[in-house]
């Protein structure tokens, strides 16, 4: 796999962000981030909190666009309005809990408020999805936590390598 750049999408839902209330600093930070673990951005894409527009959003990046990865950040919190966990699962094929669960293990460690996020992890076609929280400082720390895993999962995922090395 040395050389090759996996293929991201990066999408932020936000209804503050898409209305210019307020600055979108996740999305550039995670792109930021997955850059320099070896990432390609290809598309970095603003939505409001509307779930059936986040459902055509991540299918057309599975499926025509056909990404590596999503990383969508906000909206995976208990206001009325987050429902990117809910829009995310519905596309979704299959689940791959322990990217979530290791977010929610490693960010528990920093603050007991990292159980308020419902962001879960799933594989549509041959993209992963993963739900990031909102703010700079919880997608920082949940990346971290999950980012160096995620080359060998993409590579048996995409069937870029068959074998499963232990
Ligand atoms: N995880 C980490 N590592 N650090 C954080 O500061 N914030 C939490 C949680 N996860 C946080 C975190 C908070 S306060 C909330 S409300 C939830 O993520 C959901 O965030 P969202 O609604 O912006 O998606």
């Amino acid at each position: 796999m040395e050389g090759y750049r996996w293929r991201a999408a990066v999408v932020t839902l936000s209804d503050k962000g898409y209305a210019s209330e307020r600055e979108d600093r996740s999305g550039p930070l995670i792109c930021e981030m997955i850059e320099a673990a070896g990432y390609n951005v290809e598309k970095t894409i603003l939505l409001p909190d509307e779930k059936e527009e986040i459902k055509k959003c991540l299918i057309a990046l599975c499926d025509e666009a056909g990404v590596d990865i999503v990383f969508t950040t906000g909206g995976t919190g208990l206001a009325p309005r987050d429902c990117t966990p809910e829009a995310t699962m519905e596309v979704a094929q299959r689940n791959v809990p322990g990217i979530a669960e290791a977010m929610r293990l490693a960010s528990l460690k920093i603050t007991q408020r990292a159980m308020l996020s419902r962001g879960v992890s799933v594989v549509r076609g041959k993209t992963l999805i993963i739900n990031l929280p909102g703010s700079p400082k919880a997608v920082k720390e949940n990346l971290e936590a999950v980012l160096p895993a995620l080359g060998h999962g993409l590579a048996i995922l995409t069937g870029r390598d068959g074998e499963c090395a232990r």
